[in-house]
This record gives structure tokens, sequence and C-alpha cells, in this order.
């Protein structure tokens, strides 16, 4: 009897473990933190596919100690119906991280926790990183990224933090963050992972029907499509390419398509040749909004 009951600690002990608290997450990390151990960490809002499963491998790799945060933010949601549609698959989500590696902590706070009792997002200023594209469109929504990532920062102290290209402007305003912050987190950038067909994965893709998702594919075909206009064609010249493809497809509603250096991400019709670009599209389609970006040069 006494065996069966060590044999089931000796399993529970390796299966992944699930945290709500930040005290519970700062008793299992002090440890780490103390034995020098590296602590990687991969924030999410969950529903997770293999562009998150990406970031966390990556982790895995160069880590010693690795946390992935499940935390749909309410704060950086400027449309509460977007917000009340996030795809939430707890369960799910633990049984493909543990698949992974039973090694993984999970860190899954309730919004009042973590934010205490007042969830708003404080007020930051990245300048012109945050007024174009994403942050001219969805106004607010970054100060709630750098809000959430900010809290969840001061819960982990990870010494490496992962984040995907696809969400590239977030990725520059949070290495932004971490500076004006003066933290010492190190933000690594991940690439872009998609299907087959090259579409990005995203969680909002698991909303598209079989028929939005093959409409769906226009987003990479125009970023392909200025990749290969880019060295012959005036910005103008793709950005009018794109809106006509748009037009062609009424499915769409296209909300932007810019091509900005990497560097400012301020949208321009000229090019440098000193200078790396990239485009950016975000296009709504069912009801969904889609975002996505490739290098240019
Ligand atoms: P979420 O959309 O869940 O994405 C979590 C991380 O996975 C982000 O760094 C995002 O860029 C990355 N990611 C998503 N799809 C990807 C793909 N196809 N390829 C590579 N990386 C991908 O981004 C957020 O959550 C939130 O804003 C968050 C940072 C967690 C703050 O709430």
């Amino acid at each position: 009897m006494q065996i069966a009951v060590n044999i089931l600690i000796l399993l529970d002990f390796r299966a992944m473990i699930t945290l709500h608290t930040k005290e519970d997450l700062r008793t299992l990390l002090e440890p780490q933190k103390q034995n020098q151990k590296r602590i990687g960490f991969v924030p999410t809002m969950g529903a997770l596919h293999q562009g998150h499963l990406t970031l966390v491998s990556r982790a895995l790799e160069e880590c010693d100690f690795v946390v992935v945060s499940i935390f749909v933010n309410p704060t950086q949601f400027n449309n509460p119906e977007d917000l009340a549609k996030y795809p939430r698959h707890l369960d799910n989500d633990l049984k493909t991280l543990s698949s992974l590696n039973s090694s993984i902590l999970v860190f899954a706070p309730s919004a009042e926790h973590l934010y205490g009792a007042q969830v708003s997002a404080r007020r930051y200023d990245f300048g012109a990183l945050g007024q174009h594209m994403e942050g001219r469109h969805r106004p607010g929504h970054f100060d709630g990224v750098a809000t959430v990532v900010s809290l969840l920062f001061d819960a982990v102290t990870p010494d490496r933090a992962y984040f995907g290209e696809k969400d590239y402007q977030q990725l520059r305003i949070l290495e932004t963050l971490v500076q004006i912050e003066q933290r010492e987190t190190v933000i690594v950038p991940c690439a872009i992972a998609r299907n087959s067909e090259g579409l990005a994965l995203s969680s909002r893709n698991q909303r598209l029907s079989d028929t939005e998702l093959q409409q769906a594919l226009l987003l990479p075909r125009v970023l392909n499509d200025a990749f290969v206009s880019f060295g012959k064609n005036s910005i103008l010249a793709i950005k009018n390419q794109v809106k006509a493809a748009f037009d062609q497809a009424p499915e769409f509603d296209l909300e932007y398509f810019e091509i900005a250096d990497v560097d400012s991400l301020v949208p321009t019709l000229t090019k440098d040749p000193k200078k790396k670009y990239r485009a950016f599209v975000a296009a709504h389609i069912g009801g969904i909004r889609l975002i996505d970006n490739l290098e240019l040069n």
C-alpha cells in the first residue's frame, strides 16, 4: 500500500504544475533563482497552437526552467465582443503543454489576483512605435499589453522571455518596455509559425470556417507579392496592388496594409537602401480580425 502511495506521489510530482497565485509561483521559483537556474517565460492568452509551442520549445532548449502563463488579458481588448469570444480551453492547453514537457510550470491567475482591485491599464509612452498600425487601429491596446506583461514579469522575474514576430509591433513595444522599466529580462524574438499553406497560426483561426480558412490565405499571398515586388516597384504601387487584391475579395474588410522600416515602425512611401523593411496587414473576415507581416529585404 505504502509503495503504491509513493508511486502516486512520484507521478504527481512529475505531472505538470499549474499555479494560480503569485505567492505560489514565488515559492516554486525562489529555489531555482537561488541555484542560478535560468528561467524562461512564454506569456500567452491560451488556446495554444503550434505557433505558441515553437516559443515554448525554444524556451525549453535555452532555459533550465520554463514558465508559461495562460491569461486572457481584459485590458488589451478594445472590442468587448472580441474579449467575450476569445477562445478559452485551459484543460486542452494543459494537456498540450504536458505532452510537450511535463516540467513546464503554468501560471494561470485570475484578473483580480494579477491586477488587484483595479483591472485597468497603465499609460505608457512608446513614441512613434505605438502610434501606427495596431496602435492606431486598437487604441489603448499596447497600454493593456505592456501593463499585463509588466505585472507578469514582476511575478515571474524571467531571465529570458519569448515573443513571436507574428505580433511584430508588440514585440518591439515590449523590447522598449524592458528598457523603460530597466529590467534585466532578455526579450527573444521568434519567427512566425505558418501552416503548410502559409497562413500564420493564430488562436483566432479556430473561429474561421473551412471556406474562410482558404480565403484567409489572401493575407500571406499579398505579403509574398509585396516581397517579390519590393525590389522593383515603388511602395505606392505595391500598396495599390494590395488594395486591388482586397477589392477582388468582398469577404474581406482590409483595415490596413503598410510598409514600415523595422526600426521606427512608421509607415512610409519611400525606400532607403540602408534600411530593413517589413509589410504589415490587418483585415477582417467573418467578424474575425487577422494580422500578419513579412520581412521584405
Ligand atoms: P497570444 O496571442 O496568445 O500570443 C502569445 C505569444 O505567441 C505572442 O508572443 C505571439 O506573438 C506568439 N505567437 C502567436 N502566434 C504565433 C505564430 N503563428 N508564430 C509565432 N509566434 C506566435 O500575444 C499575446 O498572446 C498577448 O498579447 C500577451 C503577450 C500574452 C499579453 O497578454
